[in-house]
């Protein structure tokens, strides 16, 4: 009679246990240097409305970027690049978007006069509304680029 309450105890402390380790597993999939989290769904709606109301003027609803985006204008400034594939902000790590929305072109490539359109969001948006609309941005890219990028972020981590 001792031994089977004993035996239920086991169980019971086995059966917390593999709870504990099944919550805990997910954290080990944390992206090496990511900010961003493309795969959290209540993250990147949030994001994806965030970027209407302040991205999209600029960088295209479809994250298509301004038109001739390649070739400064009469002002000699340069227009929004998209944000999709095709663009290049995928080539940049996480924190590089990161610092590139927060705190501008200028100060992120250490450019003092650098004369640009993209705004400064510093003291517009939260960390965390930047963060949620670059994870909206993130999970609109073919698997690929993702993957690519994953690597980007992983690479400076380990530097
Ligand atoms: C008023 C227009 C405008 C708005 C609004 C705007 N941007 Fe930009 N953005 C630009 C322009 C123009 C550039 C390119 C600047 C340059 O290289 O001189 C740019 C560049 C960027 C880059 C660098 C991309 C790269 O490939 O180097 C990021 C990241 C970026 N914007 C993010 C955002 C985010 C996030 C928002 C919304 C929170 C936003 N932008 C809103 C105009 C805008």
């Amino acid at each position: 009679m001792k031994n089977t309450k004993l035996i239920i105890a086991f169980i019971i402390i086995a059966i917390i246990s593999a709870g504990g380790f099944y919550y805990l597993k997910p954290q080990s999939n944390i992206k090496l240097g990511a900010i961003f989290s493309p795969d959290d769904k209540k993250l990147v709606a949030f994001g994806k409305k965030l970027y209407a109301n302040n991205c999209a003027s600029c960088h295209g609803m479809n994250l298509e970027g301004e038109r001739d985006w390649k070739n400064r204008n009469e002002q000699g400034l340069l227009p929004a690049p998209p944000h999709d594939e095709t663009g290049h902000t995928w080539h940049h790590n996480d924190e590089t978007l990161f610092s590139l929305t927060k705190y501008g072109l200028a100060k992120t490539a250490n450019l003092k006069d650098y004369k640009t359109n993209m705004p400064i969001y510093e003291n517009i948006l939260s960390d965390e509304k930047i963060i949620s609309i670059m994870s909206y941005v993130k999970s609109t890219w073919p698997d690929e680029i993702i993957e690519r990028h994953d690597q980007l972020n992983a690479n400076q981590a380990q530097q």
